[in-house]
């Protein structure tokens, strides 16, 4: 268990995959008892990961081996959080160093002084190691939003519940809500939270009546408002999740594009899964422009890709991928990609720019710079149901404000 554990854990700090795919992987064999608490561990490990970092740290002269640290992170996790005993922790972890042929004195000594280690007294780095988030996170929202604003977003409860919709191609929601128990699951604007239970009753169900996709998304397609006999362009379309939603919401004609082939197949497999097989999927970079589209769309969705920041509240690993600079190229591309795909829009038609983010650095910033760039385009109001903060034109869905992650949501128009 504590091996398995190890494995996965490496994979994420060693090898910068992601956490919930390691996990996965890794739990494919294993037992349903110890399932839970190596899903405990890992996803402990990851949600108080700078924390765990500051211990080894103030105890080393040296940042340890990559194996000895991920050895002292699951042993420091379990000290401090599992309420396991100090001895029978230090024991397990002295094993299995001995298996990975790693220094067992070495980790002795750490595990053995992790508790008295003082935590640091600058108010940011406190935060850093309760949040989870590095410094630079917790200054960038404060400047965006205030400090109470940043304090809520970072503190807000993990959710336990996931959401899904029905398809409404292939059954009505009275039908659909027959297989849910509302004593624990609820209904949202656009679909249903739910328990694990009823997720794992419904996958014996028919798949191609219901999925698993957030109240964020849901909004940020209801925020097309797409119309019979549209055409549409999805040109950051991968896995697919926003394109199958578009579809199934009126008769459209549908392109979904992305740059990366593997992820093309994965929008495939899932509109066959959905039955949505009129989706036309293509290959496509979306900083390059292809004269045959120009000004041929009703609908332009430009769901660019971001750092995430929105969604930590179900990705604690996005720190792990994500840093300051990473962000700062990203936003060069989302402004090629929102100048490029805004020649496809007709006059009169509409261009949705929308992030899974929540710094304005990648949100309202390159939809105002767009604007001002672009005189023949003008900001639309977003009409959804779900509550958010308002900007402008533009909304912003907060976890503690939304009920779901932090979607950023622009409408522009071509004039
Ligand atoms: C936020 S995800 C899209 C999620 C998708 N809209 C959905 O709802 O399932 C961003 C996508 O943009 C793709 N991407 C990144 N750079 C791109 C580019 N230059 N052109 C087209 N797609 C790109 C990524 O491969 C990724 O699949």
């Amino acid at each position: 268990m504590i091996f398995k554990s190890y494995q996965i854990l490496y994979k994420v700090l060693a090898k910068s995959a992601y956490v919930n795919i390691a996990l996965n992987s890794g739990l494919k064999s294993v037992n349903e008892k110890d399932k839970k608490v190596i899903t405990r561990i890992v996803y402990g490990v990851i949600e108080k990961n700078l924390f765990l970092e500051y211990i080894i740290k103030q105890l080393t002269k040296k940042y340890p081996h990559i194996s000895d640290a991920v050895i002292l992170k699951i042993g420091i996790y379990q000290i401090y959080f599992m309420n396991e005993p100090e001895y029978a922790v230090v024991n397990n972890m002295l094993k299995l160093a001995k298996k990975l042929k790693r220094s067992p004195s070495f980790i002795n000594a750490v595990l053995r002084r992790c508790k008295d280690v003082k935590m640091p007294q600058d108010d940011y780095q406190k935060k850093s190691l309760e949040y989870n988030a590095p410094v630079w996170a917790i200054k960038e929202l404060e400047k965006d939003y205030g400090r109470q604003t940043a304090d809520l977003f970072f503190s807000h409860p993990k959710k336990q519940l996931i959401h899904i919709r029905h398809n409404p191609k292939k059954i009505t929601s009275q039908d659909f809500e027959k297989y849910l128990d509302f004593e624990r699951d609820k209904k949202t604007e656009y679909g249903y939270y739910v328990c694990h239970n009823t997720l794992k009753k419904l996958n014996n169900i028919d798949n191609s009546l219901f999925t698993v996709q957030s109240l964020g998304s849901m909004a940020v397609c209801m925020a097309a408002d797409v119309q019979d006999g549209d055409k549409v362009l999805d040109v950051c379309a991968a896995p697919g999740g926003k394109s199958v939603f578009l579809s199934q919401l009126a008769k459209i004609s549908l392109i979904s594009c992305d740059i990366h082939p593997h992820r093309l197949e994965l929008i495939n497999s899932y509109k066959s899964r959905m039955g949505e097989n009129n989706i036309e999927v293509i290959l496509n970079d979306a900083t390059k422009f292809i004269p045959q589209w120009e000004r041929r769309f009703d609908v332009v969705l430009c769901d660019v890709p971001c750092s995430g920041l929105g969604v930590l509240n179900s990705r604690s690993d996005i720190f792990e991928h994500k840093t300051l600079d990473i962000i700062n190229e990203l936003t060069k591309l989302q402004y090629e990609i929102i100048s490029t795909s805004s020649k496809y829009v007709r006059q009169g038609g509409r261009l949705i720019y929308s992030t899974c983010t929540i710094l304005k650095k990648e949100n309202q910033d390159i939809v105002n710079k767009f604007l001002r760039n672009n005189p023949d385009f003008e900001s639309a109001p977003v009409n959804i149901a779900v509550n958010s903060l308002n900007i402008g034109n533009y909304v912003q869905l907060m976890p503690h404000i939304s009920d779901t992650d932090g979607f950023f949501i622009a409408k522009v128009q071509r004039k």
